[in-house]
């Protein structure tokens, strides 16, 4: 059993569902799991307890949350003696573009300049366009960069694009290099 920790920065509650669905998935295959968001974490919290950590962010206006961007950076050197991960998620990773996939690299190259973490695997993930849950302002944004990118229109109505395959492909991923990685104790 390892013990892991998640901690994830989400607006609208998709980063939060991908990062809870990684959880399950973890605490499924018994391991010990804390799950905490990025603005809820204890001023004294310690990575050095966890064989290994995940952080995942979502992107707003084309950066990720900087209460996540400044947790990275404060435990910057924890996590890069660990095994560690991060995962991004956004509405340009489901696109297919050189373009779209050239975007969502620097989004990840941005966040690891700036926290000067540099994660052992990266997960890019598509977020969902909730219509309906969005207020006038936030649905006239979306609407538009939805409409540059060819993206769906209709408001009355939410897109999940995440393929929850690949978040399990990330965690089934994350679990194996972890069990090379560090000693594990038998519960
Ligand atoms: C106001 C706003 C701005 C956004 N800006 C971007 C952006 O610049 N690039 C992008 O790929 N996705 C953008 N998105 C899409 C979000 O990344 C996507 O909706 C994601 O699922 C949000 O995750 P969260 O709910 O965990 O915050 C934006 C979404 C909103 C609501």
């Amino acid at each position: 059993m390892a013990r892991l920790l998640i901690v994830y920065g989400s607006e609208e509650g998709q980063t939060a569902k991908v990062a809870k669905h990684l959880a399950e998935f973890f605490r499924d295959r018994r391991h010990q799991v804390d799950l905490i968001f990025g603005k809820e974490v204890p001023a004294d919290l310690s990575m050095t307890v966890y064989d290994g950590v995940v952080v995942g962010a979502s992107i707003h206006m084309g950066r990720h949350q900087k209460y996540i961007v400044e947790l990275a950076k404060k435990h910057c050197n924890d996590l890069t003696t660990r095994f560690s991960a991060f995962f991004t998620v956004c509405l340009t990773a489901k696109g297919e573009t050189p373009a779209e996939k050239a975007q969502v690299e620097q989004y990840v190259q941005d966040f690891m300049e700036a926290t000067n973490w540099y994660p052992d695997q990266v997960g890019v993930f598509a977020g969902a366009l909730l219509y309906t849950q969005y207020g006038l302002v936030k649905r006239f944004i979306m609407k538009s960069i939805s409409k540059r990118s060819g993206g769906d229109l209709d408001a009355s109505r939410d897109y999940e694009y995440t393929d929850w395959e690949s978040v399990d492909d990330f965690g089934d991923t994350f679990l194996a290099a972890i069990a090379g990685e560090s000693v594990l104790t038998d519960n």
